[in-house]
């Protein structure tokens, strides 16, 4: 039973992949599972310098998720190109998430790592403020997202997937200016931007006040907009949002995504990915169908 698919240029050998910043490089999951197993390793984002991120607690567990306000901590793209020599030695895609704060960091890392050979591909995390522009973020902005993505694309040979924040609202706008703009494929989405208050000190949970929500808590919310979006984009989806069973992804596949990336779930069940997998597997046997058949295959 066959579970490749293609997204823009390249083959994955399944639609399964973990979520960028819930899986660290991918070397902390070895022991879990062979990630040469895996459709494509997702890397945490990277930008052009070191960043160390938000004044703790950084993480709030919540029923049915969490809020995280890592702040993209990363040591820079510098140090960062040896771990991913690393992750030469494995056989899937290497998938490399960055951001920048401007329009200029944002091409010159794109430019480091469309230069490296472990890199199969570009996720571009377009959820930052544009310093440059008042702080605006630049995935809530349709022609922000297009300009974005049309001067990273001109100055890469790579695919470049475009990763959007939720919180933009309309998303199939912002979805139609990332494909118009050279976008191979749209990940679809980033965490829901929330809060917590401990009502005993009357203080946010959060050093950083507010985070971002992720976990099963958010998978209607997140297949609603894959949903949308499928029907106005052509290039492929990869749907990410609350992933913990095989019936979450099924419901994706069938509102339109071509993969999936699982990501709060890595932390409760590090083996999450190889089991999904394999019960992919089963029940595309069992029901005697196929992944593109299944994909988008929502009756109405
Ligand atoms: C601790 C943590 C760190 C994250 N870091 C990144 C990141 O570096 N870049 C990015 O694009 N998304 C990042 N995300 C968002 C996830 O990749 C994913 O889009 C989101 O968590 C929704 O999926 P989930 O509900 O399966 O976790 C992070 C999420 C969490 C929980």
């Amino acid at each position: 039973m066959s579970l490749k698919v293609r997204i823009g240029n390249l083959e994955l050998k399944n639609p399964f992949m973990p979520a960028s910043g819930t899986f660290g490089s991918g070397l902390e999951y070895e022991d879990f599972g062979n990630l040469s197993e895996l459709g494509a390793i997702v890397t945490k984002g990277v930008s052009l310098n070191p960043k160390i991120g938000n004044k703790p607690p950084r993480i709030c567990e919540l029923p049915g998720g969490m809020l995280n306000s890592i702040g993209l901590e990363n040591i820079g793209i510098e140090k960062f190109v040896k771990v991913l020599d690393e992750l030469g030695k494995y056989e899937t895609n290497v998938i490399v998430n960055f951001f920048g704060n401007s329009l200029e960091e944002y091409i010159e890392v794109a430019k480091i790592l469309d230069g490296h050979n472990v890199v199969s591909c570009l996720e571009m995390n377009i959820s930052c403020p544009n310093i440059k522009e008042g702080g605006m973020c630049f995935g809530t902005d349709p022609n922000m997202v297009y300009t974005l993505v049309k001067e990273v694309k001109k100055n890469i040979q790579k695919d470049l997937w475009v990763k959007l924040t939720p919180n933009a609202g309309n998303l199939i706008s912002i979805a139609r200016s990332a494909e118009d703009a050279g976008a191979s494929a749209i990940v679809i989405a980033n965490t829901y931007t929330g809060m917590k208050v401990d009502v005993a000190t009357k203080r946010p949970v959060l050093g950083n006040i507010f985070g971002g929500y992720s976990g099963p808590v958010i998978k209607p919310i997140t297949l609603y907009h894959v949903f949308c979006c499928a029907k106005e984009i052509n290039v492929p989806i990869i749907a990410c949002g609350g992933i913990v069973t095989l019936e979450d992804a099924l419901e994706y596949f069938i509102v339109g995504a071509s993969a999936v990336q699982v990501g709060t779930a890595n932390f409760t069940n590090p083996h999450i990915l190889w089991e999904l997998i394999k019960k992919m597997e089963s029940y595309l046997r069992a029901e005697n169908t196929s992944l593109s058949d299944l994909v988008g295959s929502l009756k109405i």
